[in-house]
């Protein structure tokens, strides 16, 4: 187990993962938040800025520092910047010996060819090899032993837990296209204020983004063609919901042979046995965000459609909670040898 107490540092506090972080953070008692930056508002106290925090763990005392001289400061640091900010902060922050969880995509893609593609050039791709993609349900073991964990994208966690059991088990028939079919509140898009995400944009409409070319698919890629064994074929399109949180992902695939739904349920249920954070959802009960909102749950419903032959997982998640600083935090006690659901004992805000 780690140094007790632990200090934190959060990196980018004063966006919505860094505040769904401080958020989960401050029902950890044993660890403190040192650290909190933000470049607009150095200087700024945290809990003027937020006020929602003040009055909860120690927030009142901290506040914002530019991301400068982060060595020493904390023995661990969430990094919740834009991308391009981490791959130029983590290798001071690892030299100074601290852990470092990164919820940007800046270690997700183990090529820097491929992360040049989608991203940037990477400035430091000589910590690609040892980033581990923070997925517990298939990554525990090496997130153990990790100093830099790459935390999985949003839209990337709700597809690969709905995928993995099937394709671990070989089911799937990989002739044809996997189809990612995914909605997404607004928060998923950050704090910046952008006039597509305004509610007048968003309220009472529904549309798609990004439907070629999103940036998430080639982590999908990714990490579904580690689980196949060799590249996969995936079309992904993600929509913008009219809520501040959630994701729903539809999957859809084609089996070979003619397993039944409850031969296929079967592996889903022995896959996820020991996850604490993936519900499978019983015949009959449609997942929906509301269960989730606030939680680290990934709830998946299981379906097979006689007309089209075709098998349809429904994933739901919290973007900003299982989705973001929820997984950031379960990756951080797995590092810390403590219990994955640490301080992550959160029932859902319902209604
Ligand atoms: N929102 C989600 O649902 C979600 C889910 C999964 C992963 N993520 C990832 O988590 C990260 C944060 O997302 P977010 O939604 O919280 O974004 P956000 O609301 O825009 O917040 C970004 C934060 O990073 C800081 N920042 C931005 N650029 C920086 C830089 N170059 N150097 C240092 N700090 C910088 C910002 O503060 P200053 O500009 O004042 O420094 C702010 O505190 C992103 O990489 C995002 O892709 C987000």
């Amino acid at each position: 187990m780690g140094v007790r107490p632990m200090r934190i540092g959060v990196i980018g506090a004063s966006g919505y993962a860094g505040l769904e972080l401080l958020r989960i953070l401050a029902g950890r008692q044993d660890d403190e938040v040192t650290v909190v930056t933000s470049r607009q508002e150095a200087g700024q106290g945290l809990t003027v800025f937020f006020p929602a925090l003040s009055k909860v763990a120690n927030y009142d005392s901290l506040a914002f520092s530019e991301p400068t001289d982060l060595g020493g400061k904390a023995d661990a640091f969430f990094l919740a910047t834009q991308h391009g900010a981490a791959m130029s902060l983590v290798p001071d922050i690892l030299a100074s010996g601290a852990k470092v969880i990164d919820l940007s995509a800046d270690f997700r893609l183990n090529d820097p060819l491929n992360f040049k593609k989608w991203y940037a050039e990477h400035t430091a791709p000589h910590l690609l090899p040892e980033a581990v993609y923070g997925l517990p349900e298939l990554n525990a073991e090496k997130i153990k032993t990790a100093r830099l964990v790459a935390n999985p994208g949003c839209y990337p966690t709700s597809v690969i837990l709905a995928l993995a059991p099937v394709i671990k088990a070989k089911v799937v028939d990989f002739t044809q296209t996997l189809i990612a079919d995914s909605k997404s509140g607004v928060t998923g898009a950050g704090r910046g204020a952008l006039l597509s995400n305004s509610f007048c944009e968003v309220q009472d409409n529904f549309k798609s983004y990004k439907t070629v070319g999103h940036r998430h698919a080639p982590e999908m890629i990714q990490e579904l063609g580690k689980l196949a064994g060799f590249a996969i074929r995936l079309a992904f399109t993600p929509h913008l919901l009219p809520i501040n949180r959630g994701i729903l992902s539809t999957v859809y695939f084609r089996a070979l042979g003619q397993p039944s739904l409850e031969y296929v349920r079967e592996l889903y249920r022995s896959f996820y046995d020991r996850a604490p954070f993936v519900r499978i959802r019983p015949a009959g009960y449609d997942p929906q965000t509301a269960d989730v909102r606030g939680t680290n749950f990934c709830d998946l419903g299981l379906y097979y459609d006689s007309e089209s032959g075709l098998f349809k997982i429904v994933s739901v998640l919290d973007n900003l909670c299982r989705g973001a600083a929820g997984q950031a935090v379960a990756n951080l006690n797995l590092m810390e040898g403590l219990p994955e659901t640490h301080g992550l004992a959160l029932p859902a805000l319902r209604p």
